[in-house]
């Protein structure tokens, strides 16, 4: 014993001094120097081809598996990178080609759509943004980045940042709704969860900003069609996802399928040079989105594939995925002068600087009994389910329906969303399996007491016109003291290619929703969908209302939370919900125009035979309990441009359970040299508070938060007069006012 304590005390003194005369460990700047100094030994020793190589990305099978040609092109130096190549089964053996078979050993990089979840799957990001919670999202993007990582993967095509006004548009899904402000808190909190502060450690993975950019204002809602907009409109409302991403270090992003303003963004010098690089500063690589190199052809903007790899290259697209133009088309552009050595070898540069800044050179493998102890862990289902709790917004509650009692002695449960296990997964699944999921039906079943009756009838399918099923689910009704009837949207319907005319419910839902509610029993819908659906029959007649969107692998439990009141709902709505799809594009922060909608004027802004005003306003949600804001004020009065203003408020939790608050900031700048939206979200708090409780919330409102672009597309902050509004939602706000000098 005593021996042992002896060598304990003569070994601290041995490390310390180790410890202090250990070389430290390089800085940040000297590691980026050596990167920089290893790219140039390897760009010298690159053939034409090899390089060409690097900037080729290529699909693999559906599986998970590699294409065999995969295995001679690695061994060549010819592929840079893989979509959809996972199970570290197939990385490995791929990955060893590269590192022991091919000349200068240079990894693959091994990418996936990681978008809400890898196994393990999130609530949809539209409904996560709709929890106004970004510490969410970093946390579930962090799980899904260890989980992909222990798959073998480095690399997510996510997150997906397009800002949508549009509901017609499937890929509304897919991002954080139709706010700038919202969008960059989310965009920042996803690319911290998958890549960390260093993607190189183990669990992190690289992240993709996409689609770059104004995708999601395809007109007509119809997915990859045209964009136009002024520069003004870009920079506002659609860029500041995408800075927020690259200020928060995202290592690459894609560029989009759609034409903007008359150039492609896939070949389009203004937004991928001269914004990204000239004024951001980004370092990492551009990858385009699948093919959309290849379809410059399609877009008129290219002749030929030549043509194509030319305009794109140039224009600032480092990568391309699954076309081959850069690789077929490169020797001959670089022989004709139509394309630099220089730029060819500035996009390798780029796609290797993330390569060794992943660390994929020193740990290409991954251990191939990760992922037995990594996916669909007890823990990650923990957090999925606090997610998608947190996740659901509560849209209609008349005479408190909702919550429901776990005593109830019976419970019909209609709808094909009751029991289906795919849609909850939504689109963009991951390795997400539908047996996995528990359905609204199963998270009910464990939640109510041994002795509720559950009376499970299906009604109809999600879409088709049979309503052969709506008797047996109006008997389940009668034979119930409540009716929850789940219906929406199923996972195909959303996301790509995924565009809409009607917002309606499809299929018969709608007639089921309204023969069950006409057995006069209580009735609830929950809507599980992936975008804004118009649902006026159902507001206007069925007392209690929860949308759950597409909640993911515990979607059931998080479901059976909420309505049986174990969690009290608190989230808010990302995204305008029209009342008819005539409306669209309908969105809280538009300019105002000379005529505003006056209901008595019919010569002002506004349609003949809808109202001019939303079915639910951005911001919204209602709760268990009540709220009131109160006590707006401000710093001062007058503020310098250049200066900071400090705004508080009150929110008090005046009803009778504990709640969420998510207290919203707008301010409008109201006259200015140019035309300014109506109000625009300028801060957010979520709070918890216990009945009677009173916080006092502080907001901090800078010249970012208060410029604009000017005709002269300059940032600038210009005196006059400002509103400032707070409130619950972005349309139930009190105000007030001060001067800009
Ligand atoms: C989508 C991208 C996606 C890519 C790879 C494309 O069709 O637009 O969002 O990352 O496919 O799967």
């Amino acid at each position: 014993m005593d021996l042992i304590k002896t060598f304990r005390l003569a070994i601290i003194p041995i490390v310390v001094l180790l410890f202090l005369i250990a070389p430290a460990p390089p800085s940040r700047s000297q590691r980026q120097k050596n990167v920089e100094r290893q790219i140039d030994a390897l760009i010298a020793k690159m053939t034409l081809e090899e390089k060409l190589g690097q900037l080729q990305q290529l699909d693999g099978e559906g599986n998970g598996a590699f294409r065999s040609e995969h295995l001679d092109l690695v061994r060549k130096g010819l592929l840079g990178s893989t979509l959809g190549v996972r199970g570290a089964k197939n990385t490995n053996p791929l990955q060893h080609v590269a590192m022991d078979e091919s000349r200068l050993k240079i990894p693959v990089l091994f990418g996936f759509d990681v978008i809400h979840g890898y196994r393990t799957i999130f609530p949809i990001p539209l409904g996560e943004a709709s929890s106004w919670d970004p510490a969410l999202a970093e946390q579930s993007t962090s799980i899904a980045a260890r989980e992909a990582y222990s798959t073998g993967l480095r690399w997510t095509f996510a997150p997906m940042l397009d800002i949508a006004r549009d509901p017609r548009w499937g890929r509304i899904t897919e991002g954080a709704g139709e706010d700038p402000f919202l969008g960059a808190a989310f965009a920042r909190a996803r690319v911290r969860g998958f890549q960390g502060t260093d993607y190189s450690a183990p669990n992190k993975i690289l992240a993709c900003a996409k689609h770059w950019v104004a995708y999601g204002a395809a007109e007509g809602g119809r997915d990859y069609n045209t964009t136009e907009m002024s520069e003004n409109t870009l920079r506002e409302i659609y860029f500041p996802p995408f800075k927020a991403a690259v200020d928060a270090g995202v290592g690459t992003l894609m560029s989009a399928f759609n034409d903007l303003n008359g150039v492609p963004t896939s070949a389009n010098p203004f937004t991928l040079t001269k914004v990204l690089r000239g004024e951001w500063k980004f370092e990492g690589f551009v990858v385009s989105d699948y093919t959309s190199v290849k379809e410059l052809i399609n877009h008129g903007l290219a002749a030929d594939d030549k043509d194509a790899a030319r305009a794109a290259l140039n224009a600032g697209v480092d990568m391309e995925m699954v076309s081959r133009t850069f690789n077929q088309q490169g020797p001959a552009l670089l022989k004709e002068g139509q394309l630099t050595q220089a730029k060819i070898d500035e996009a390798v540069r780029r796609i290797l600087r993330i390569k060794f800044r992943l660390g994929l050179f020193e740990h290409p493998y991954v251990d191939e009994t990760l992922e037995n102890s990594a996916l669909l862990t007890a823990e990650n289902r923990a957090a999925a389910r606090a997610i998608a709790d947190r996740s659901m917004v509560l849209l209609k509650n008349d005479r408190e329906t909702l919550p429901l009692s776990k005593a109830v002695g019976s419970i019909a449960v209609i709808g094909p969303l009751a029991d289906d296990k795919r849609a909850p997964l939504g689109w963009w699944s991951g390795d997400g399996k539908p047996p996995d999921t528990v359905t609204p039906l199963a998270g009910i079943k464990l939640k109510v007491s041994p002795a509720t009756k559950v009376n499970y009838a299906k009604g109809c399918e999600i879409l088709g016109d049979s309503t052969a099923g709506f008797a047996e689910a109006v008997a389940a009704a009668r034979a119930s003291e409540v009716a929850i009837v789940f219906v929406g949207e199923p996972a195909e319907s959303v996301g790509e290619a995924a565009s809409k005319s009607s917002l309606d419910l499809p299929g018969r839902q709608l007639d089921l929703v309204k023969e069950i509610q006409a057995t006069g029993k209580p009735t609830i819908v929950v809507l599980m969908n992936g975008r804004p659906l118009t649902i006026g029959w159902v507001v206007e007649n069925v007392p209690a209302i929860l949308e759950a969107w597409m909640g993911g692998t515990e979607a059931g439990n998080a479901i059976a939370d909420v309505l049986f009141g174990d969690v009290n709902p608190g989230g808010k709505l990302p995204v305008t919900w029209p009342r008819a799809v005539g409306q669209v594009p309908i969105y809280y922060n538009h300019m105002n125009t000379g005529r505003p909608p006056e209901a008595a004027n019919r010569y002002t802004s506004k349609y003949l035979d809808v109202p001019w005003t939303p079915q639910f306003p951005f911001g919204y949600g209602l709760s268990y309990t009540q709220f009131k804001i109160t006590n707006l004020q401000l710093s001062a009065q007058r503020i310098r441009p250049n200066g900071n203003l400090t705004v508080t408020v009150d929110v008090e939790n005046v009803g009778k359970r504990p709640g969420d608050e998510v207290v919203q900031l707008y301010t409008r700048d109201i006259a200015a040299s140019m035309t300014r939206p109506v109000k625009e979200l300028k801060g957010f708090q979520r709070v918890t508070l216990r009945p009677g409780e009173k916080k006092h919330l502080q907001f901090v409102l800078t010249p970012e938060h208060l410029g604009f672009w000017n005709r002269e597309m300059r940032f600038v902050v210009e005196p006059g007069e400002f509103k400032v509004m707070a409130g619950s939602n972005s349309e139930d706000l009190i105000e007030t006012k001060f001067t800009v000098e």
